[in-house]
């Protein structure tokens, strides 16, 4: 794909689906007893690798009109796949059904892609051991493929090692099927959508600060679902909107939840010029339009410590962001980035040195110097649909072409986001 720079970006955008909350959706509605609607459902892959691993387990899903009508058979109503059960490239549909599974009791075997079967599970798979889930999984119980032996389950005190939201929605997964409270506890703050979801469908969790518990043996019924707009597409039009010369554009109906906000903390610390407007919440999710502005004054932040879970998605498109804030930004404690869809601090460090900035990969984190006028170059996606979008966004303000190897992987979360892009660039 060859991108070259433009003179314009205007207009209004309305960001696709949540990607996390249509995940989840498909798996409280599957284990829930009676039929549920999910509207405005994300049709693309990682969702879809969701729907397949319930329709596998013997849930009925239609698709229907922009959503889905899930037939939920309670928490004891799914049966043994006659499969293996494929991930695709969703590291959550892969974690959490690592979880629900371990409190089913049957044979199932989970894999994925090549970048899927790379990333570590033993975080999601020692925890379920220890509730007494039967579970191994290649070299040493570390990485897919994944075979689980449902049993009956105790419940777990946990004090979580890193910040992860699918590692504590797993073990939200797994309480439900355990005998009594189980309390799990977050280092940091990370994405509530399954603490926020579960209660609808009648679960009983509890929040207090960083310490969530949940009741384990209450039968779930079924809910409608509305999905709010994924403020992680979303955040590649506000950074396009922030660099490039003249932009201005309102994105309508994103999802605004705080544990997913870190992006807009981070511009607003940047002196970028981005208003919230007509804030509401749908589903239990506080929904708002944002307008975001060209910002040529943008000054370098420090990010690090408990921004990070905040903003773990937007991490290549801010790293782009930095490139054109004036100063040095240092981003720290991100070792996470490591282990997603790619190493993102290695692809972004290779991606923006090609382009022409001056960066430095630490072990957790990047230096970026600002602000750099871009060199369009040939650059690489790394498999990444995140790193994808991001090179698209430094296209648009770099002289010259840039040709991005591979852009498949877009697939994953943003199907539309060629034509959105083409759009708002007139
Ligand atoms: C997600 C949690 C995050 C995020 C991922 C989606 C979720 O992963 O990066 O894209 O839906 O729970 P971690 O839990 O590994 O931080």
């Amino acid at each position: 794909m060859k991108i070259s720079r433009v003179n314009s970006f205007s207009g209004e955008f309305s960001p696709p689906p949540d990607k996390s909350v249509s995940h989840r959706a498909v798996f409280f509605c599957s284990i829930a007893q009676g039929k549920s609607r999910v509207s405005n459902f994300l049709f693309a892959e990682d969702p879809m690798s969701s729907v397949n691993a319930f329709r596998e387990l013997g849930i009925d899903i239609l698709e229907e009109g922009d959503g889905l009508i899930i037939n939920g058979k309670g928490l004891h109503g799914l049966k043994e796949p006659r499969n293996v059960i494929d991930c695709g490239n969703s590291g959550t549909t892969m974690r959490l059904l690592t979880g629900l599974l371990s409190g089913n009791p049957f044979l199932s075997v989970l894999t994925g892609d090549s970048s899927l079967r790379k990333r570590p599970m033993s975080r999601v798979i020692e925890p379920c051991y220890a509730m007494g889930a039967y579970i191994r999984a290649r070299d040493k119980d570390r990485y897919p493929p994944i075979a689980i032996i449902g049993k009956e389950l105790s419940p777990i005190k946990f004090k979580m090692p890193v910040a992860s939201a699918q590692l504590k929605s797993a073990l939200m997964l797994a309480s439900l099927y355990a005998k009594g409270r189980s309390e799990i506890i977050e280092p940091a703050p990370s994405r509530d959508h399954t603490e926020r979801m579960l209660p609808s469908f009648g679960a009983n969790v509890k929040m207090d600060g960083l310490k969530i518990t949940v009741d384990g043996g209450t039968d779930l019924r079924a809910a409608d679902v509305l999905v709010p707009g994924d403020i992680s597409s979303a955040a590649f039009f506000i950074v396009a909107a922030l660099i490039i010369k003249g932009a201005e554009i309102v994105i309508r109906d994103c999802g605004v939840n705080p544990s997913r906000t870190g992006l807009i903390n981070v511009v607003k610390r940047m002196g970028g010029n981005i208003t919230i407007e007509n804030e509401r919440t749908i589903s239990g999710e506080p929904v708002a339009d944002i307008i975001c502005k060209y910002s040529p004054d943008m000054t370098a932040a420090v990010i690090s410590g408990n921004d990070i879970p905040l903003l773990i998605d937007e991490f290549p498109i801010i790293s782009l962001l930095a490139s054109q804030a004036e100063g040095v930004t240092q981003i720290k404690n991100a070792e996470e980035l490591r282990i997603k869809e790619s190493d993102r601090l290695s692809a972004m460090t290779k991606n923006l040195a090609g382009l022409g900035v001056e960066v430095k990969e630490l072990t957790d984190g990047m230096e970026i110097i600002g602000k750099t006028d871009l060199k369009g170059t040939n650059v690489k996606s790394f498999g990444d649909h995140r790193i994808a979008m991001t090179m698209a966004i430094a296209g648009l303000i770099s002289s010259g072409e840039t040709v991005i190897d591979d852009i498949s992987s877009v697939r994953t979360s943003f199907p539309g986001f060629f034509d959105a892009l083409s759009k708002l660039c007139g």
